[in-house]
């Protein structure tokens, strides 16, 4: 690929080091030039946002940077001027389906020369897609990754100004960059980032690669932005990060994630949720913190991967089978009414019959709430990829199957245990199907569908459960 003048690309080696050194708080990074204050003036944009939470998180800055440059947000890539998809790169088929889309998009371009179109987040970040992009998808002008959100404005200016193709990716540790704008999509639930990046390196996973080195915002930060949300009127906020519990560990802060959760919870928000939790270090001061406080939900999202022990180890978890039950147990055992979700991988390298019927016999001792499966997709310079695989796509296809069934049978008796109860449910809108109904979330984490008398959106409201399915329940507020 022939790289131009003030081109920075995404190298996987550097993205893959990690010093001692503290990250940088950085408060006033964020600046925008006098020259592009009105770029976007009379402008048109349209986001779109694949993958996690964090990416959603950070179509919120993007947005709010868009919106101060004056470019007003349309709902079609047909109406705009700028098109930016914020992409993740966890596996293959999320990949293929930007991909997809950019070719789809392609006629776009064609028709409009002036059109930005652009891409950024989790993709970006990796040498290979770049390298594509710059080869083969030419119709995409500017492309920057999780770490330089700040710089958007100059880079727009350099491609509509200067009319030049602009690629900035760093591939660095990352710092901490307070005080970006922000443009919230939801009015009555909202993300709270507390600590960016991944320091496990998990062998099959790309995150600690695309997403940095762990570094947690200061305390006071966040608690900053809760008690400002609550004042905005907001019900219900989730702290954010790839591991929620290591929150603190780098700046030393005392009691880390449990007393970060604690001081959220005397702020007095109605519903405090987290996500994501890694088993390894998940403390029992936290169980206390979150046993509590009512306005910490009684749900967890705690990713096992594998129920057996060697596919675990393979996989750098850090935890053992027993390790995983005793913390489920005992979270469980202290508050029998918490719902618990997980994710699970099938199909890692050489996964014989034996390691995979571990995993459902984990499901079956579990029985979690919800699951979230997936069959293992390589990932370009994870340590997983270079490991030879001894198991057809159709076995881990059979697989997949075997274990959704599983799980989604103790997940619909799960639900069948609300039948007649009144649960209190924060109302999100109107039902997609059928717009007599509303829906929301219990605070375990169910979706309800349910006949309103006089609930609104963002009420926090009983509904009786009248019928419970594998994915969600109805109800009737009372
Ligand atoms: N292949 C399949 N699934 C993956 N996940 C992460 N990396 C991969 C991969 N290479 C899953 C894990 C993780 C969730 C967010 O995505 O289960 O918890
Ligand atoms: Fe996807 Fe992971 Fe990036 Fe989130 S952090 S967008 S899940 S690759």
């Amino acid at each position: 690929m022939k790289k131009q003048p003030g081109w920075a690309l995404p190298n996987l080696r550097e993205a893959q080091k990690r010093t001692k050194k503290e990250a940088i708080i950085e408060r006033s990074l964020f600046q925008i030039p006098v020259e592009v204050r009105d770029l976007g003036l009379g402008k048109k944009y349209y986001l779109r946002t694949y993958g996690c939470q964090a990416n959603e998180r950070d179509s919120e800055t993007l947005a709010g940077i868009l919106e101060e440059l004056k470019f007003e947000a349309v709902e079609t890539p047909e109406e705009a001027d700028l098109i930016l998809l914020n992409t993740c790169a966890i596996r293959k088929n999320a990949e293929d389906k930007v991909l997809g889309e950019i070719g789809h998009l392609k006629h776009l371009k064609d028709k409009n020369p002036d059109l930005v179109f652009g891409l950024c987040g989790c993709m970006a970040q990796e040498e290979e897609i770049v390298q594509i992009i710059v080869e083969k998808y030419r119709h995409i002008n500017l492309v920057f990754g999780t770490h330089n959100i700040h710089r958007l404005p100059e880079l727009l200016y350099e491609v509509m100004s200067c009319h030049k193709r602009s690629i900035e990716v760093l591939s660095k540790e990352g710092d901490v960059i307070e005080n970006l704008p922000v443009r919230r999509f939801g009015k009555n639930k909202a993300w709270v980032n507390i600590i960016y990046g991944c320091d496990k390196f998990c062998t099959y996973c790309i995150v600690p690669y695309t997403r940095g080195k762990e570094r947690s915002r200061y305390m006071e930060d966040i608690l900053d932005e809760v008690r400002q949300l609550k004042a905005e009127g907001y019900k219900e906020i989730t702290l954010l990060g790839q591991n929620v519990n290591a929150y603190g560990k780098d700046l030393k802060i005392e009691g880390g994630f449990a007393r970060l959760l604690e001081e959220v919870a005397k702020i007095g928000i109605d519903r405090i949720r987290f996500t994501t939790s890694h088993p390894w270090d998940f403390s029992d001061e936290m169980i206390d913190i979150i046993a509590k406080y009512d306005n910490i939900m009684p749900f967890i999202h705690l990713p096992v991967q594998s129920g057996d022990n060697q596919i675990l180890k393979i996989m750098g978890r850090r935890y053992t089978r027993e390790q995983y039950l005793t913390l489920f147990h005992k979270i469980k055992d202290r508050m029998p009414n918490c719902a618990i979700s997980t994710d699970i991988i099938v199909g890692f390298p050489n996964e014989t019959e034996e390691q995979f019927q571990h995993t459902i016999e984990l499901v079956k001792e579990c029985q979690f709430d919800n699951a979230f499966t997936f069959i293992y997709s390589p990932r370009e310079g994870t340590p997983a990829a270079a490991m030879e695989d001894n198991v057809s796509l159709e076995v881990k296809q059979r697989r997949l199957q075997e274990l959704n069934d599983c799980w989604n049978e103790y997940a619909h008796e799960k639900n069948n245990a609300y039948l007649g109860q009144t649960v209190k449910v924060l109302v999100d809108g109107i039902s997609k199907k059928n717009e007599s109904i509303l829906s929301g979330y219990t605070e375990t984490n169910k979706l309800v569908n349910f006949k309103a008398k006089d609930a609104k959106p963002g009420d926090i409201i009983n509904v009786k459960i009248t019928e419970c399915r594998t994915f969600s329940l109805n109800g009737e507020q009372v």
